[in-house]
């Protein structure tokens, strides 16, 4: 069995923030979720977090799938392992060691690094990367045949040490008798004053247990976020990453630079985004939509050949071959049967509307269930708030609303009901009437005439 111990710890000092490092988000998700979820990929059955700063807050975010192990003082990271040990099932065995802020190392990565792990039989096996620039990390030190003989942090590396460019990424594989065997051994007589985690690489050479590593094939992979500017950046990566993801299955995204789609999100073929758009959370858009541009929609199903222009949606359900913007607002409960129309300036929420209707212009529809063939004319408002309470409104099948009508809920309106422009509507509406509310209008002839007189 594998568990990962995942190392959350840490403040996260230079994020400046009230919340933990590792919960700001990316792609939508926490820097620790996308960890936690090539971790999964690569097979994880179970992951022990070691939390110390702000532990609640991780553990709520992360929830009970997960087990949380307190480091109450950050004496580094030999000693944020040790805290994991008493979680860990009696059946794991191999040990996969992961940090909570590096959001873009993938699940085939760690395949990889663990397939290594397996074929080579080591007792532990170091993910690497070989960069031209390693300040700041740990540099792997190999011997003359190659084989790596130690990890030396840049603090207390010498000259010579800090010249290796293949550095250690703070992810690795561990036999889990060889990991803990060896933490016994390792002590905080360093630079930093810290129970290092890379000293077991020390120790387990000098028990003469086999070490290998195995660098990262590209290095952006084990970039940790320590500022706002590598939240920055990691974000760009998954931009390019998603974008291109579904680009590849058959979705043109016109200018991926500035078109936002997270992780979670799934388009269908022939879909079309045009620029300035954002699809998040759960967000599913089916095949042959143009989306955009400048529209945003926010766990937001569509179905087919639905076009949406400029229109901001938020836990919305679209159908098929829908018309909707520009500048449509779709709040949470409105849901769109097929061939629906929702024209500009219409704002909708918690209402239902049925196929081959319209509303096409400059409307509030709040708490509505609208049958089918139903015309909403422009300037249509629903008056569903008393100042208490939220009162539903009814349009059965075939009802034409005229331009500028107030309907006061709770109210129905029957079947092919034709309501006069202008009209307030205070009582239900009986099928097949004619309903108009309004003053009658006066013509005082020759008024103009008489004012001058
Ligand atoms: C560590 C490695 C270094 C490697 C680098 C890669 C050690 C001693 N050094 O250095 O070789 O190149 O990662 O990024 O391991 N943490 C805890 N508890 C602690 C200390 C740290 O949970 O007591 C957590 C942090 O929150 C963080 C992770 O462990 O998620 C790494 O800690 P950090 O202090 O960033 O280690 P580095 O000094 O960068
Ligand atoms: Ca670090």
């Amino acid at each position: 069995m594998i568990a990962s111990i995942v190392l959350a710890a840490g403040k996260g000092t230079r994020m400046k923030s009230k919340i933990p490092k590792v919960l700001h988000k990316v792609s939508g998700k926490p820097l620790i979720w996308h960890v936690c979820q090539a971790a999964s990929y690569m097979g994880v059955e179970e992951s022990i977090i070691v939390v110390g700063h702000q532990a609640e807050d991780v553990e709520i975010e992360m929830g009970d799938k997960y087990k949380y192990a307190l480091q109450e003082e950050q004496l580094g990271t030999g000693h944020a392992v040790m805290q994991a040990e008493p979680y860990l099932d009696k059946e794991v065995e191999t040990i996969v060691i992961l940090c909570g802020d590096t959001p873009l190392l993938t699940g085939l990565t760690l395949k990889k690094l663990l397939e290594y792990h397996q074929e080579t039989k080591a007792s532990a096996t170091v993910l690497s990367a070989v960069l031209a620039d390693p300040a700041n990390y740990g540099r792997i030190v190999r011997n003359a045949d190659e084989q790596v003989k130690a990890i030396v942090e840049e603090k207390d590396a010498l000259p010579q040490e800090r010249a290796i460019k293949e550095i250690n990424s703070g992810t690795y594989c561990f036999n889990r008798e060889a990991l803990f065997n060896a933490l016994k051994e390792i002590t905080p007589e360093n630079k930093q004053g810290e129970y290092y985690l890379t000293d077991v690489i020390g120790v387990l050479v000098k028990d003469n247990q086999k070490v290998e590593a195995i660098a990262v094939e590209d290095p952006i992979e084990i970039s940790g976020v320590n500022t706002r500017i590598h939240l920055a950046e990691a974000e760009k990566v998954f931009q390019k990453r998603v974008n291109e993801k579904w680009m590849l299955e058959g979705v043109s995204i016109v200018d991926p630079d500035v078109t936002y789609i997270e992780t979670s999100v799934e388009i269908g073929m022939d879909t079309i985004i045009l620029p300035f758009s954002q699809l998040t959370g759960d967000t599913r858009v089916g095949e042959d939509c143009v989306i955009g541009p400048q529209t945003t929609l926010e766990n937001t199903q569509v179905g087919n050949l639905t076009h949406i222009n400029t229109t901001i949606s938020t836990d919305a359900k679209i159908g098929s071959n829908c018309k909707i913007g520009p500048f449509s607002y779709l709040r949470p409960g409105t849901q769109l049967a097929d061939n629906v129309k929702i024209g500009d300036f219409v704002e909708i929420k918690k209402t239902f509307v049925g196929e081959n209707s319209k509303i096409p212009h400059l409307s509030y529809i709040g708490d509505c269930t609208i049958g089918e063939n139903v015309n909403v004319g422009a300037g249509t408002i629903t008056c569903n708030y008393d100042g208490k309470n939220k009162w539903q409104t009814v349009l059965e099948d075939g009802a034409f609303i005229g331009s500028n009508t107030n309907l006061v809920a709770p109210v129905v309106i029957g079947k092919n009901v034709i309501i006069g422009a202008g009209s307030t509507i205070t009582q239900n509406v009986p099928a097949e009437a004619l309903a108009i509310a309004r003053e009658k209008q006066t013509n005082i002839l020759n008024w103009t005439d008489r004012k001058k007189k």
